[in-house]
């Protein structure tokens, strides 16, 4: 499709929901003609068998098992034989103005570099490699190089802590990691280098760390354990060749929250995974030669890993990535770089909406951001003000939005508009209808299809490509966490409804996970955090509204014997956080208690201290051992409310 036309949003009948239907139902019907003429746009060693083989336990499904192929080769060889050689991969910009430019080629280059001086390392397919460092071109090159040789990547967003990064390191087992000497948030330098060295003295199965130049820092370097790149990375560019990877071959680890305290190793494919990112790339984005597209978010996040890596060079797009603060050193950054690249994609969150809303439209109005045509938003429920307010001084009222849902486990985008296949109209604050292969319903309580309208369970009732092959080191933990709520299908965790013309309405998680600022948190890993501190004998954390980031963290405490609450241990506390987890899931507030409301089977009734926070009535507390710890969670509410009203 050569243009996007601007979407009729008053109708309710439009003839591309005939055609997406069209598409949708061949899909269903046919899956494997379906999805192998999708894989067929790209590079295999091997096509043997089947694009899928059932299986008898969860994921159910294999995807391009007995084929071959290799990520780094479909997402860099294959364009440098094409006229794509000398097209622009990455437009980088550093928060202090730097700037660097990759072509294919320069990246192709630059990864084979890296993937020389990882196999010298000693890596092997197969090795988990740890990467830690902020967004600079060395980090989708660091990935591909890992991808080039088969080991499998396990990227840890960079403003997690020393004890986060460790425990990530600790569950894949990681021989190497790479990362940088520091690096600038806001104007202030950060140590990276420093936080590595404090995990790795809680980890025992790294043997070399690889340091890439960044911030220019003394850093301290271990003998026969540390190494800088650039001493290590040939001048001329030795080719390596790319391993043939199985379909079902891990490419990559992501941690991210459930609903227990440690963090689930969320374990990708190499074949389905590659189709998914490929697909979901040009379906949703219609993405063209002429664009330059913009994922805002983090690569240490998945929607990093898919649309500001895989995705996009897949379908070989020019890629915008900038590594600082979107209000650094202004509120207009973000617009500033838009007009500056002729930025035509822009794909963010509605975290980073709001935060640009409250800036006011003033500051983008000094700018030009008409090279616009489409946004795209992911990571929260969009609410239809943010939308509109997207929709007319982002978008100008010309650019169609696509409100993607999908999640760390589904690899790529599940439900969204998809105006690369057909124009649907749009409802501010749908994500509208599932992708092709996208098997998606809403559940009541008892496994049945809800009615329009209803609200229920969103769940996918069978395996489609981007499905992640496993957790790592806890295949258990696959089938408890996605296959065991409903037997048979995957439970996505979050609450739905779909309307009258099928139209997807994602209403937030349904689990103990929070979305702060778009990040996912689980309270019991944050409980588990409060609970490595020796002051802290019980916590409850749970998720207070927020108007710019969604929510943010609060708990509820109770002290071992000795401590007494004071300013000065709430401080204590929320570095402690900080320090173990990272500075996102910094508390908002914490209120020291003498009991937690606990049913008598012993469970922490969070919607009870949400509704004290919320100054709303508590409900029905008969479920409760001990009704006065209410009264104990009000107290601590009050005073500390009257506490804050009391600061000058
Ligand atoms: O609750 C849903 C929310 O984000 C969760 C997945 O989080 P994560 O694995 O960190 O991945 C975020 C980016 C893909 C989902 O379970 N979510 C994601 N996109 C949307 C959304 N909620 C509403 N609307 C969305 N578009």
């Amino acid at each position: 499709m050569e243009e996007i036309k601007t979407l009729p949003l008053s109708k309710n009948i439009h003839p591309d929901v005939n055609i997406l239907k069209y598409i949708y139902n061949k899909s269903l019907e046919d899956p494997e003609s379906f999805w192998r003429k999708v894989a067929e746009d790209l590079f295999w060693y091997e096509k043997n068998g089947p694009v899928f083989e059932p299986i008898d336990s969860p994921p159910y499904c294999y995807w391009f098992p007995y084929w071959k192929t290799n990520l780094s080769y479909n997402t860099l060889d294959r364009h440098i034989e094409s006229w794509r050689k000398n097209k622009v991969a990455y437009y980088w910009e550093g928060e202090n103005y730097e700037k660097k430019v990759l072509t294919y080629y320069d990246l192709y280059k630059e990864v084979n570099r890296f993937a020389y001086v990882l196999k010298n390392l000693g890596v092997k397919k197969g090795d988990r490699i740890t990467i830690y460092m902020p967004v600079i071109p060395e980090l989708p090159i660091s990935m591909l190089a890992c991808t080039r040789i088969g080991a499998i990547h396990s990227v840890v967003f960079s403003g997690f802590a020393s004890y986060a990064l460790a425990e990530r390191i600790n569950d894949c087992q990681s021989k190497i990691v790479i990362t940088v000497d520091g690096t600038f948030r806001r104007g202030k330098l950060i140590n990276t280098k420093k936080i590595v060295d404090e995990a790795l003295n809680y980890t025992k199965s790294v043997e070399k760390v690889l340091v890439i130049k960044r911030a220019d820092i003394e850093v301290e370097m271990m003998e026969d354990r540390d190494y800088w790149y650039d001493e290590l990375k040939p001048s001329s560019y030795p080719y390596v060749e790319p391993e043939r990877i199985e379909g079902i071959h891990p490419s990559f680890i992501l941690y991210t929250s459930g609903t227990t305290g440690k963090p689930k190793g969320i374990t990708h494919g190499t074949g389905g995974y590659m189709v998914w990112a490929y697909f979901t790339q040009k379906a949703v984005f219609d993405i063209n030669d002429k664009d330059i597209f913009w994922c805002t978010a983090d690569i240490g996040w998945i929607t990093g890993h898919t649309y500001a890596v895989y995705g996009p060079l897949l379908a070989g797009a020019t890629l915008f990535i900038y590594e600082g603060a979107p209000d650094y050193p202004r509120p207009d950054r973000w617009w500033e770089m838009i007009e500056a690249y002729g930025i035509t994609i822009l794909y963010t969150s509605p975290t980073a909406i709001r935060m640009h809303m409250k800036y006011g439209e003033e500051w983008i109005k000094c700018h030009d951001i008409s090279s616009l045509r489409l946004l795209g938003s992911v990571g929260e429920p969009i609410n239809p003000e943010v939308w509109n307010w997207y929709y007319k001084y982002v978008g100008q009222e010309r650019c169609p939005i696509v409100d993607t849902w999908w999640q760390t486990e589904t690899g790529g985008i599940m439900i969204s508009p998809q105006p690369g296949l057909a124009l649907v109209p749009l409802k501010a604050g749908s994500a509208t209808l599932p992708l092709p292969g996208v098997d998606a319903d809403v559940f009541t309580e008892d496994g049945k299809s809800a009615k329009p309208n209803e609200k229920g369970y969103l769940v996918i009732k069978r395996p489609w490509p981007g499905c992640l092959i496993g957790i790592w080191n806890n295949h258990e933990r696959l089938k408890s966490q996605y296959y065991s709520k409903f037997p048979n299908v995957y439970y996505t965790g979050d609450f739905a409804i779909k309307d009258k013309d099928g139209y997807f309405w994602l209403l937030g998680r349904a689990d103990e996970v929070l979305k702060v600022a778009g990040h996912r948190i689980g309270t019991a890993e944050l409980e588990a955090a409060f609970l490595s501190h020796p002051a802290v004998a019980e916590a409850a954390v749970i998720g207070k509204s927020d108007p710019i980031k969604m929510q943010v963290p609060v708990a509820f405490v109770v002290l071992r014997p000795g401590h007494i609450p004071s300013p000065q241990l709430r401080i204590e506390l929320i570095n402690h956080i900080k320090e173990t987890i990272g500075p996102i899931a910094t508390p908002q507030s914490i209120y020291f208690v003498n009991k937690l409301p606990k049913t008598r089977s012993g469970k922490i009734m969070r919607r009870i201290l949400l509704a004290v926070i919320e100054e709303r009535d508590t409900g029905d507390v008969t479920t409760l051992e001990d009704e006065t710890s209410v009264e104990e969670a009000k107290r601590a509410y009050e005073e500390l409310k009257r506490m804050i009203e009391e600061i000058p």
